[in-house]
């Protein structure tokens, strides 16, 4: 088994393993290279459903699978698991994101405690687009300025629960876009990670973010500066996708994005999310 750094602020490649059958110490040194790297990509995987939840529970114990925009909530018989996907059959969409952006988050950030880790499977993929982008918030904390990084001690920043990333309101919210009074949890700005104990920038989502005992505006264009950062190339590496590819995401130190894809191609992913046992603590 080999671990190849992707030479920029976060991931890696592993080569040389098949996840459906490893062994205890090339598990602690998949463990080690995902808080070392945050972010790790494996090829050519074939996995099925139950090896996919397997796999994720060497980790520690799985979330159910939110309810998705449509209502549905998961694979027959596996509630572990989260599909993510544009295609529709009898006139349902079977997974959730669409095939539009998705914006810049952190997994269910709007929780007191959101997952750990997050485990994302590609089953079908459109001949381009649909690209996926992570960064590095311990990086995006790192690059600010002294000044600034001192004006973030004890803040709180609320983590908006009414939209999902694709921009879908979430089942049980109702739409709004006010700051101030949109449903969300509150977490710190700053938080340490509880296994590297390294400091990152904890953003979670842009839309409907609210910096507690701010002005509104006071927030906003804090927030504004603080996103210039969290997404410059320098804190960035991208993953262009293969059928097969598994990729598994710290969940607590990273955010992530989706480009679009041609909405007449099919994309199929299935996710599987790691319980938390510590909420996110400055
Ligand atoms: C997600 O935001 O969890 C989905 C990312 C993707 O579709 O690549």
């Amino acid at each position: 088994m080999e671990v190849i750094p992707s030479g920029k602020a976060l991931g890696a490649e592993i080569q040389g393993v098949d996840l459906r059958q490893i062994r205890a110490h090339e598990f602690e040194s998949i463990y080690r290279a995902w808080l070392d790297h945050q972010i790790l990509l494996f090829r050519g995987q074939q996995l099925t459903d139950e090896d996919l939840i397997a796999f994720s529970r060497r980790f520690g114990e799985l979330e159910f699978a939110p309810i998705q925009e449509t209502g549905r909530r998961f694979v027959e018989g596996h509630p572990e698991i989260y599909v993510v996907s544009n295609v529709v059959e009898n006139g349902e969409p079977i997974g959730s994101l669409g095939a539009g952006e998705a914006n810049w988050h952190t997994d269910m950030s709007y929780l007191e405690d959101p997952p750990r880790a997050s485990v994302l499977y590609a089953l079908e993929l459109p001949p381009e687009g649909g690209d996926t982008y992570f960064c590095s918030m311990y990086r995006a904390y790192e690059s600010l300025p002294d000044k600034l990084r001192r004006r973030l001690a004890r803040l709180t920043l609320k983590h908006d629960a009414t939209y999902n990333s694709g921009g879908y309101v979430r089942q049980g919210s109702v739409a709004t876009d006010d700051p101030l009074n949109s449903p969300g949890r509150y977490h710190p700005l700053v938080c340490t990670h509880p296994e590297t104990q390294r400091r990152l920038l904890y953003l979670g989502r842009r839309r409907n973010a609210y910096i507690r005992g701010l002005t509104l505006s006071e927030s906003e264009a804090l927030l504004d500066e603080l996103w210039s950062y969290a997404t410059r190339e320098t804190c960035v590496w991208h993953i262009v996708w293969e059928v097969g590819d598994l990729v598994l995401w710290d969940n607590r130190c990273t955010m992530h994005r989706r480009d679009r894809f041609d909405a007449s191609s099919r994309r199929i992913m299935h996710r599987t999310q790691i319980k938390n046992d510590a909420c996110p603590t400055a």
